[in-house]
């Protein structure tokens, strides 16, 4: 019920923070990817409008069908997608996405919501070809002990308003391991702490991971 409350007014809510920054990253990053592209969480789909239909074969993890419900209307007609209706932590996906298939792997907003984080950059990790990229945008942990302090307070009341969302994770130390090739990183303040990053599945050994 909730699910869906939060699905209805997703959009509505983000859009401040779309006109802000939100929406020119998403472009700069998304304009030139091709190939298998994995959206992970897709949500009410706020990343197809930067995808170009002509290059892109795009597959999309989003358990919500309420979110997914939102997407669907948003998707370009030209956009060739399919939807995985699971978390990114089940394995259940592999079946229909097997491992080492994906030229891309989007993640924008989800590392921040998802049950394990650990456990979806392994996916990802396991997902990717060799070589293909993962592209990043998330809320991440403040850089000050006194916003620490208080997003650690508000984080109870926060995360089951915000559908599970986490104001404290330091996603990029996920991703500052042998497995990822930094191809680009930037952090920035924009009310919370932001992290966006271009990454590349390096070759280091898959049983490592
Ligand atoms: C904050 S929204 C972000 C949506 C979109 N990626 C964006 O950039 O606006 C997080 C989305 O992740 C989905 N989600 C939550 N847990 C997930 C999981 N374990 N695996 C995959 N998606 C998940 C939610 O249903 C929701 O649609």
């Amino acid at each position: 019920m909730y699910e869906r409350l939060f699905a209805a007014i997703y959009d509505r809510v983000m859009v401040g923070l779309e006109e802000d920054f939100l929406a020119d990253w998403r472009r700069e990053m998304l304009a030139s990817v091709k190939g298998v592209v994995l959206d992970v969480g897709a949500g009410t789909g706020a990343n197809f409008p930067y995808y170009n239909p002509q290059s892109v074969e795009l597959w999309c993890l989003e358990p919500s069908e309420a979110m997914w419900s939102k997407a669907r209307k948003k998707a370009p007609p030209a956009l060739d997608i399919h939807w995985l209706p699971y978390r990114v932590e089940d394995r259940t996906a592999f079946r229909h996405l097997p491992e080492r298939s994906v030229d891309v792997v989007v993640a924008t907003l989800v590392l921040c919501t998802v049950n394990d984080p650990a456990l979806a950059a392994e996916h990802f990790f396991r997902w990717l070809k060799p070589g293909g990229k993962l592209l990043l945008i998330e809320h991440i942990i403040a850089d000050q002990p006194w916003k620490i302090a208080l997003q650690k307070l508000v984080q109870p009341l926060w995360t089951p308003l915000a559908c599970g969302c986490h104001l404290t994770r330091n996603t990029p130390a996920l991703f500052h391991t042998p497995q990822w090739k930094i191809h680009f990183e930037e952090y920035e303040n924009h009310w919370v702490r932001w992290y966006r990053a271009v990454l590349e599945k390096t070759m280091a050994e898959e049983e490592s991971v």
